[in-house]
């Protein structure tokens, strides 16, 4: 039986679900770019968390009826409210793992993942149980970031180290930060025809004020969420990573910059 112990890095705490709705909404129109699904069509999105992708997806294609599911039942709960709330009529909600997914062969139009295999240990069998379970011709629409991607100015050798925290204890619990590299590669492996990555990037400077922010509220944001473990599994002392953490946000200020991408990757099942 799979071992599903490993704990996920970022928790599910209200800070994170509040950090992942601000996510989606400011990267909707950089990452959904391209995702239109026609209507009638059966989408199956795969780790919903709180629902922020969830929202987007159905209202750029309301006729579509869309199955979302996630490991987490706190987050379903979340996810549930916040699409009540909205009041989105196509989505309907279901617990289940990637690894065992309770749908027969073939059930799907299309798949969208967003923000998963980062933190799976067996990327390329997950993506091939999703296979199992699209219809021949049908898509696969993968999302991941990649934290190696991050530049920035000042550069500043703990502003990396702290990145690099997250990558090692999201290493530790199973996952690879450093994926959206890969996808191009997972996808062909996995057997999905026509593989095709778009890098979307982000960037911010004093000239992009509304970028600051989302480089603070986001990138930032979710490194300082991983200190308590960093610490305690010994990867940086309390004082480098106090001045790490400055270090990122001094980016954000008067000359500095900064910069990251995210990789948006679409591939067919074989007809
Ligand atoms: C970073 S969140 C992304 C949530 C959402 N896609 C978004 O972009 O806001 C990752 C999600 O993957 C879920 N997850 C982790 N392992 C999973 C698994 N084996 N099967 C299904 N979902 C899983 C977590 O519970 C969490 O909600």
């Amino acid at each position: 039986m799979r071992d599903n112990s490993h704990p996920y890095v970022h928790g599910h705490s209200d800070r994170e679900s509040e950090r992942l709705q601000y996510q989606a909404s400011k990267l909707a129109r950089l990452l959904h770019n391209g995702t239109r699904y026609p209507p009638k069509s059966g989408v199956l999105e795969v780790a919903c968390g709180v629902g922020a992708q969830t929202v987007i997806l159905a209202q750029n294609s309301p006729g579509a009826e869309f199955m979302s599911v996630d490991i987490s039942p706190e987050s379903l709960t979340k996810a549930k409210d916040r699409i009540l709330q909205v009041g989105i009529p196509n989505v309907t909600f279901c617990q289940a793992d990637i690894y065992d997914l309770p749908f027969a062969s073939e059930t799907f139009d299309h798949i969208f993942v967003c923000f998963l295999l980062e933190h799976i240990p067996d990327p390329i069998l997950a993506l091939i149980n999703l296979k199992g379970i699209l219809r021949p011709k049908g898509t696969i629409t993968v999302i991941e970031g990649d934290h190696g991607s991050a530049l920035f100015y000042p550069d500043n050798p703990d502003a990396h180290r702290v990145i690099d925290c997250l990558v090692q204890l999201q290493r530790q619990t199973g996952g690879n930060a450093l994926i959206g590299r890969e996808l191009w590669h997972l996808l062909t492996d996995a057997g999905f025809m026509d593989v095709t990555v778009s890098p979307r990037q982000v960037y911010a400077d004093q000239s992009h004020p509304e970028s600051i922010e989302a480089v603070k509220n986001i990138f930032i944001a979710m490194v300082e969420g991983v200190r308590e473990p960093a610490i305690k599994r010994g990867l940086a002392d309390k004082e480098t990573w106090e001045k790490g953490i400055r270090d990122l946000y001094r980016t954000t200020e008067q000359d500095g910059s900064f910069c990251y991408t995210f990789f948006k990757a679409v591939g067919i099942k074989r007809g």
